[in-house]
């Protein structure tokens, strides 16, 4: 599988950039917070339940620490976007959103939120995706363009670290959701 992108595909990834810039608010809202009392969870750390108006649905309350991790994704599929690293496993995803389909990207913000959501320890919300088995495995979805190696796992969450600090986490906190991802990584990895 070809890992890198053409002229095409960069030119797929700016128009994703474009996209992803609707989400600024909800980046803007990102916001530090390092309490990490032994009681809390990483998703109480990384803002918890606390309601906050959600800035990319007006009238909307969400809860702060979901907002947070919505942020972080949102920002990380900027940043895989653009990475010729690993942007040509999203092909599907890349091509969609050339062509003005969205929903593909909607689907995944959503799913990578309820995710991290669950994986931090949030109580409010359920992840119904794919297995993280099924989803990186080209046989059962194919919208993974290829097999990830270990080497593809480090540049996912490189750029993950890179998502998370353009929204003010603290090194503290994408250390732990660093540990908390490496937890994926014998399923994400399959070959
Ligand atoms: C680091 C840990 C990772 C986590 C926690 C993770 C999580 C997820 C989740 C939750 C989905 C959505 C599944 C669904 O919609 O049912 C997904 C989809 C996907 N992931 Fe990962 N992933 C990780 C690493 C990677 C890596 C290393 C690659 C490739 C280099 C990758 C490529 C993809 C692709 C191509 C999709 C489908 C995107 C689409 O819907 O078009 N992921 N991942």
């Amino acid at each position: 599988m070809k890992k890198t992108t053409t002229k095409t595909g960069i030119i797929t990834a700016l128009l994703l950039a474009v996209i992803v810039l609707a989400f600024t608010p909800t980046m803007q809202s990102c916001k530090k917070n390092n309490t990490t009392a032994a009681t809390q969870t990483l998703y109480d750390s990384l803002g918890g339940t606390t309601m906050v108006n959600d800035p990319a649905n007006p009238g909307t309350m969400i809860e702060k620490g979901r907002l947070g991790i919505r942020s972080v994704v949102d920002s990380t599929i900027f940043v895989i976007a653009a990475d010729t690293a690993i942007n040509g496993f999203f092909t599907v995803l890349l091509t969609e959103v050339t062509s003005g389909n969205t929903s593909g990207l909607t689907a995944l913000s959503k799913n990578l939120t309820d995710f991290f959501c669950v994986a931090t320890g949030a109580q409010h919300y359920t992840y119904g995706g794919k297995s993280m088995t099924a989803a990186h495995d080209p046989a059962q979805n194919s919208r993974m363009n290829g097999k990830a190696d270990s080497h593809d796992f480090d540049v996912f969450v490189n750029d993950l670290v890179t998502g998370a600090t353009k929204c003010g986490l603290s090194s503290q906190l994408i250390g732990q959701v660093g540990r908390v991802v490496n937890t994926t990584r014998s399923q994400v990895v399959q070959q």
